[in-house]
């Protein structure tokens, strides 16, 4: 078993020969990564390959997840290794795993926040074998979700789907997309169940099995969904920029993606990636958190804002010793599709009340509190989000320095440093712990 440290010198010498000799020092910096990243870009090109570049080790599915361009002969190799982890995945979600404590760690049993009353109560409504056959690692229930369409990528046996078709109400729709045929037949086969219970004519939901990067060939249409949320699901996914390009598309202007999932302090090794039931237990595949906020600016989302994290602790001697000094943290982020139109200026808003499980206090992310009829200094990107998406009817908002009047009086918002790295959040969250191997790579925050 390789050592971080020795995991690191493999890769210098690896970084070595594809920058034609020269070693990049400061390879746990963030100039080390960039350097690594075009070292590896520049051997995934078709120029690189037909040059004689030499193989990367980590020219596998990886290439694909990290989003990479990929030339066309490190193109096959990718797609092969993307239908290896389809296979993979399928079989330990449809075969392996049976329930819930079959699971190896409990880098999907954890919950970033408590569940409020009244997700506890639709959480009540859902039918046993659908919650025993739950994996998620998050709270993946949105606000503000009456009439709202809703995507749920990777839904599993439905758990989630089920708790928001109660939410969004006889007029909303909840559709689940999973690629793992046994776990949508569970979801199927509870629809009926579900109706009763919740007392709706016809049934709000719908499951359809297909891969979250490919939701076209499964029927779903641009611009469709008003929120596309998913539970512990991306990090298995063999190309993370397609899921979210294609939640992109799928979702209509003002739209949001709003997901639970798991993320390293760095970026993982090989070695880790290729780790079968790493992946399968959602570590393996786990992007670095900077890596989101690439991958979701260049696909087109506002940045992504952080609304939750909790610290994963594994719970399991083995796999502990295989994933060495990385750590892993199961984060909730909002990313809004906000047509960009050049007109968002730092305004004033208003929380007006009024949504339900949230009447006197919204909070739309870990730096953006509301409280009902406070004013709240908002920056550009808030603002916009507040304006375009659902959340415009319960807010008053107006330019800075234009005049708002408030039942509470004026309340100017705090303009602080914005919290977006879900590893500080966790520490911040348990502040007598101390940092987990602080002599390791990412123990020592040098890539973090
Ligand atoms: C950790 S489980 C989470 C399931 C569900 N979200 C829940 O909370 O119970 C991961 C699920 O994602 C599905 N999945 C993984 N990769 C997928 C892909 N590329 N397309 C569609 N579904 C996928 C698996 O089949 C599995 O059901």
């Amino acid at each position: 078993m390789m050592t971080t440290m020795q995991q690191l010198q493999k890769q210098r010498v690896h970084e070595y020969q594809l920058l034609g000799g020269r070693f990049v020092s400061g390879v746990k910096t963030e100039r080390g990564r960039r350097l690594r990243s075009k070292a590896f870009e520049a051997s995934h090109s078709s120029e690189g390959f037909s040059r004689g570049a030499p193989a990367d080790p980590r020219c596998s599915g990886a290439c694909v997840a990290r989003g990479f361009a990929v030339g066309s002969r490190a193109r096959g190799v990718a797609l092969m290794a993307a239908e290896r982890i389809y296979t993979e995945v399928q079989d330990y979600y449809g075969k392996e795993l049976k329930k819930k404590e079959d699971l190896k760690t409990n880098a999907c049993c954890t919950v970033a926040r408590p569940l409020p009353t009244f997700a506890r109560e639709a959480l009540q409504c859902v039918h046993e074998e659908v919650s025993a056959k739950y994996y998620g690692c998050g709270l993946v229930i949105p606000e503000c979700l009456e009439d709202c369409w809703i995507l749920d990528l990777g839904c599993g046996s439905g758990r989630d789907c089920y708790m928001l078709s109660k939410m969004v109400g006889e007029n909303g729709h909840v559709t689940g997309v999973d690629m793992t045929e046994s776990q949508v037949e569970v979801a199927k086969k509870h629809i009926d169940y579900h109706m009763n219970k919740f007392g709706y004519r016809k049934p709000n939901v719908n499951f359809i099995q297909g891969y979250m990067e490919k939701l076209g060939e499964a029927g779903l249409k641009d611009e469709s969904y008003n929120l596309v949320i998913s539970n512990c699901v991306v990090n298995l996914s063999p190309d993370k920029r397609a899921v979210l390009h294609e939640a992109y598309r799928v979702l209509k202007a003002g739209g949001e993606m709003y997901f639970s999932d798991v993320y390293a302090n760095c970026d993982l090794p090989q070695e880790t990636r290729n780790h079968k039931v790493l992946w399968g237990e959602c570590l393996g595949g786990a992007l670095w958190w900077k890596d989101l906020y690439k991958i979701a600016e260049e696909v087109g989302f506002l940045p992504p804002r952080l609304v939750a994290a909790s610290r994963i602790t594994l719970a399991n001697k083995e796999l502990e010793n295989a994933v060495g000094d990385f750590q892993f943290v199961s984060a909730t982020f909002r990313l809004f599709k906000i047509p960009k139109d050049g007109s968002a200026q730092w305004c004033e808003a208003i929380y007006k009340g009024g949504i339900a499980g949230h009447e006197k206090e919204l909070e739309l992310d870990i730096n953006y509190r509301f409280k009902q009829g406070e004013v709240v200094d908002v920056d550009e990107e808030t603002a916009a989000i507040l304006q375009n998406s659902r959340f415009s009817r319960k807010f008053l908002i107006h330019p800075v320095g234009q005049k708002v009047s408030s039942p509470e009086g004026y309340i100017p918002g705090k303009q602080k440093e914005k919290l977006r790295d879900p590893f500080k959040l966790v520490e911040q969250m348990e502040p007598n712990v101390p940092a987990q191997n602080p002599s390791g790579c990412c123990g020592a925050k040098a890539c973090c």
